[in-house]
């Protein structure tokens, strides 16, 4: 496993900033220079690979290919992005509260598309309130979902989500857990120009609750402090599966990352019934409407 749960994997997307892979390269980037948003896209936004995971897990439903994506939570629209290039047909929605990050995502992700971003819809608004257009997929990544921190926060935002899916649609939300993942502690990883850390800052075992920051480091010594901060609840799967489905979702599944010979992760996540006893791990919670 992974040392860093958040870490899904280590491979940097395609750079969307020609001057930060300028200053990259320069090795000039530092905490003054770098772009916050940048520096998160290539550090723990995955949609190269998670583009085939939702085309998999949907034709695993129903056997076709699914073309409206709903991305909640979307940030910077990074994926939305990546949908509409994988298929001429595919549209996206992307929902966030932030209109800055909103912004950011428009002018870095969505505008070098040039006509492909037409096909690209964003919508400053609560995840809560948005139920149109009807999605195939409602993909809700990097653990937002955790934000809603009661059963009847959650339970309305998952009510939500099913009135938002065409009848046939799927809703995809990604989760860790494992034991590290209630540890303080801090972990970085070197990655081109720049660390990344996350920082595990608290924990609290009585409400469930978790308090986690990434900071950025830079070759000059300079450090980008408190770049994110998530106030969270740690939800374990089970108690997450049951919520799903008294909400009304039809079918509830946890793809589980396999291994290599050498028990290491493989990267690819298949429906299981048994996870195992990895100290961190990353895993999807996949729901039919
Ligand atoms: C961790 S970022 C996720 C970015 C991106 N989706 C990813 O996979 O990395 C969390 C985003 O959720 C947004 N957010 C938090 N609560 C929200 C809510 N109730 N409705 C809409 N957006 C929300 C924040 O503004 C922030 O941009």
């Amino acid at each position: 496993m992974s040392s860093s749960a958040r870490a899904k994997n280590p491979a940097l997307p395609e750079s969307v900033s020609p001057r930060m892979r300028a200053l990259v390269k320069a090795r000039r980037l530092n905490s003054r220079n770098a772009d916050k948003h940048w520096l998160y896209q290539n550090s723990v936004q995955n949609p190269q690979v998670e583009v085939p995971f939702i085309d998999r897990v949907f034709a695993n439903e129903f056997g076709r290919k699914p073309n409206l994506l709903r991305e909640d939570f979307c940030g910077t629209a990074l994926l939305c992005s990546w949908w509409v290039k994988a298929r001429a047909d595919n549209r996206a929605v992307g929902v966030d509260l932030d209109g800055p990050t909103l912004d950011w995502g428009r002018v870095n992700n969505l505008a070098p598309l040039g006509a492909k971003a037409d096909r690209v819809t964003l919508i400053q608004d609560d995840v809560r309130a948005v139920r149109a257009p009807k999605a195939d997929v409602l993909m809700a990544s990097n653990f937002s979902w955790w934000g809603f921190k009661t059963r009847d926060d959650l339970g309305a935002y998952l009510r939500n989500c099913r009135a938002s899916l065409k009848p046939e649609g799927i809703l995809v939300m990604d989760c860790y857990g494992g034991p590290e993942a209630q540890v303080v502690q801090e972990e970085q990883r070197e990655l081109d120009g720049f660390t990344y850390c996350w920082d595990q800052d608290h924990y609290n075992p009585v409400t469930g609750e978790v308090r986690c920051l990434i900071h950025f480091e830079f070759r000059d010594g300079s450090r980008m402090k408190k770049a994110f901060t998530y106030d969270w609840r740690l939800w374990q799967v089970p108690e997450t599966c049951d919520l799903l489905r008294e909400c009304g979702f039809s079918r509830v599944m946890v793809y589980w990352e396999g291994t290599d010979k050498d028990g290491e992760p493989n990267g690819v996540f298949r429906v299981s019934l048994k996870g195992d006893e990895a100290p961190a791990w990353v895993a999807y919670i996949v729901a039919v409407r």
